[in-house]
């Protein structure tokens, strides 16, 4: 695919920009082959997360939905970073306050070297207690398909939001300041669709914030972006990194 030009206006606002903040879905994690939720190859086609990804679900057939979940994590753990990941990490570095947000589970910005980031979903690879909360580690389905439980007796979980559950308060906290504080807000590879999460566009866009878009599709909110740049965010966003003049 040939490499978009870059409009001058977004340039322009990121190289003056004391705080800029990232916030991401899984069309950023599209190109590393975990597949998106929605739009053509998302994986609503096959599964409906809507039944699976809920605290009822659990509790009705935990063993359904482990194996959702279990499929995820397989898949995450042999995907890889992506150039989108790693421009990301390096902004990070790079701007005097950077804020990196994710709506995504797959922990790939952290393996791309980013250091803090806000995870609204929080982590697949990360297991908890469904009733006590306490952290159990990375522990899934025993290998004779045994369900993993905690100390207290209540059932072990992946460490997710669902459906129905809120967003994890500090995390929430801390991002919904940054966002408010920021000069530009980078929206990219989600379908904007998704609250409380996709609320932080319009935060951002009241607080004043150089809006940009990255997204191969036009989403709900980018009529509230002042540029959309269309097309894979692995492939736009180390484009904007060398204009910015930042080596990988
Ligand atoms: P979606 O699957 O809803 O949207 C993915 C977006 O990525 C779409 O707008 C695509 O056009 C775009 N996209 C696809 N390929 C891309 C690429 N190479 N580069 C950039 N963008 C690309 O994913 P989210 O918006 O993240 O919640 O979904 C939000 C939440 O819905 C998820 O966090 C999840 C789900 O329910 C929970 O699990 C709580």
């Amino acid at each position: 695919m040939p490499v978009p030009s870059i409009p001058e206006a977004a340039i322009a606002a990121l190289s003056s920009a004391e705080a800029v903040a990232a916030f991401t879905g899984a069309g950023i994690s599209a190109e590393s082959g975990v597949p998106t939720f929605r739009g053509e190859r998302g994986l609503w086609r096959t599964y409906r997360p809507e039944e699976l990804a809920t605290p009822q679900a659990f509790e009705a057939d935990p063993r359904t939905v482990w194996e959702w979940y279990t499929f995820r994590r397989d898949l995450m753990a042999k995907s890889n970073p992506n150039p989108g990941h790693y421009a990301l990490a390096r902004w990070e570095r790079h701007f005097p306050h950077f804020s990196l947000v994710t709506q995504n589970v797959d922990g790939l910005h952290h393996r791309a070297g980013s250091q803090v980031v806000y995870e609204l979903h929080g982590n697949i690879c990360r297991s908890r207690c469904h009733w006590c909360r306490k952290p159990a580690g990375d522990l899934g389905v025993g290998p004779d398909g045994e369900l993993p439980h905690c100390a207290c007796g209540g059932p072990i979980r992946p460490d997710v939001v669902w459906f129905g559950e809120t967003l994890p308060a500090r995390t929430v906290d801390d991002a919904w300041k940054d966002v408010r504080q920021t000069d530009v807000f980078v929206s990219v590879g989600t379908s904007s669709i998704v609250y409380p999460a996709a609320g932080l566009i319009e935060i951002a866009r009241s607080a004043g914030a150089f809006m940009i878009e990255v997204n191969p599709e036009e989403t709900e909110l980018s009529g509230l972006f002042d540029v959309c740049l269309r097309g894979p965010s692995g492939i736009i966003l180390p484009e904007v990194s060398r204009r910015l003049g930042l080596a990988d």
